[in-house]
């Protein structure tokens, strides 16, 4: 069975990608490289002994996109391909709209022509807003985002639900991921951010190799148990297996799906701190700011239902995250 990954040498990407092969499956990547690079073909090839066919295109550049469909019998389609930067996003909006509708309806539209009735999507917890009560549950309401990214994936996922109300042979899965971290345990593959990280595991582990002096908290009087935001990370291997069991589920014709895939758990920034140091012996200095604007105070999910309907559920802790996070950045100091 061969699966489209679309943005499959990013972060999230790649990692599935390896976890395709590892399950049989044949993996066939389109990335236009925008945040990645091109080795990570190589990396995924030395971790499973298979390399994946891949073509740098952009999603949103028809004519090359179809290529693909026209070379490759594609039966399922994982679609990664997107800007992502909540903070860029509001700076450039226009980008962030026009990247990320035009090559997900490019990609429905040659998904269609070519008879390919199977997709995965990467939404994001972004989509329930600010959230009224946690754990969050799928059936919680999709709320208007506070940012153009998040809006991306309240309309994507909008655009999803009626494509398939239109098509009865659409199988769509809307996979809500919380917060991913970690890397892969050889230290091939992990998170690759230009400039400075914005995300707080990426933040860390260059405070950790000396890169960055000190970790800035961003606030601590949230009403939380120390004042600290806490949040889901789901290690981002866990996050790959989900892809695999959700093409599992699809092939038995669902129409329209939606996980949250978390681990359930909610994680202060000063525990993550407390984790790391733990689970690397490197001291992480901080200190306390002002709150940013656009954080929430909690934010973790609920997975049961994927746990139920997928047999899946995140398995390594919080720990193997802090570990492997370490790991890629001290064998990748300056990314891949
Ligand atoms: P990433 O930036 O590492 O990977 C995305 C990949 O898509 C990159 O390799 C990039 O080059 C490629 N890309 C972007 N636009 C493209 C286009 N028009 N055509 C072809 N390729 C294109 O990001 P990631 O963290 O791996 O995220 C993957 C997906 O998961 C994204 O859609 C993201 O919004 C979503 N997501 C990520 C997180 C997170 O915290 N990392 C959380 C929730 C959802
Ligand atoms: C986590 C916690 C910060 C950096 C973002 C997107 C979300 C999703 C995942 C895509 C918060 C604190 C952080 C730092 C800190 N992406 N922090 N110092 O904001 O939960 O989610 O990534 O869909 O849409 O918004 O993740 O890692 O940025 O922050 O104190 O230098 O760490 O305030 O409490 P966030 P994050």
């Amino acid at each position: 069975m061969r699966i489209l990954v679309t943005g499959g040498t990013g972060f999230i990407g790649s990692e599935t990608v390896v976890e395709l092969i590892k399950n049989g499956y044949e993996a066939v990547i389109v990335d236009n490289l925008s945040n990645s690079k091109e080795a990570v073909v190589d990396r995924i090839e030395t971790i499973t002994g298979v390399k994946p066919v891949f073509y740098q295109a952009d999603c949103c550049d028809y004519a090359a996109f179809e290529e693909v469909f026209k070379k490759e019998k594609i039966d399922a389609v994982i679609h990664f391909a997107g800007l992502k930067a909540v903070g860029e996003s509001v700076h450039k909006p226009v980008e962030y709209y026009s990247n990320n509708l035009i090559s997900t309806c490019n990609l429905l539209k040659l998904m269609k022509k070519y008879g390919v009735h199977n997709i995965v999507f990467s939404s994001s917890a972004t989509v329930y807003g600010v959230p009224k009560h946690v754990p969050l549950y799928e059936t919680d309401p999709v709320e208007s985002a506070t940012n153009p990214y998040g809006e991306t994936k309240v309309m994507i996922e909008r655009i999803l639900e009626d494509a398939c109300k239109a098509d009865k042979e659409l199988n769509a899965a809307l996979l809500r991921y919380f917060n991913p971290i970690g890397a892969h345990p050889s230290g091939l593959l992990g998170e690759d951010p230009n400039g400075i990280p914005n995300n707080l595991m990426p933040y860390i582990t260059q405070v950790a190799i000396g890169k960055l002096d000190h970790l800035r908290v961003y606030g601590d009087t949230y009403p939380t148990p120390d004042g600290t935001g806490i949040r889901d990370y789901i290690h981002v291997v866990d996050l790959a297996k989900g892809h695999v069991a959700t093409i599992k589920k699809l092939l038995s014709n669902p129409g329209l799906v939606v996980y949250n895939l978390g681990t359930g758990k909610g994680t202060s920034v000063l525990e993550m701190v407390k984790a790391f140091e733990e689970a690397t012996g490197v001291h992480i200095p901080y200190t306390i700011e002002g709150i940013r604007a656009g954080d929430v105070a909690e934010n973790y999910a609920n997975c049961d239902k994927a746990y139920k309907e997928l047999g899946w559920k995140a398995e390594l802790t919080v720990l193997d995250a802090c570990r492997d996070a370490y790991n890629f950045q001290k064998k990748n100091p300056n990314g891949i």
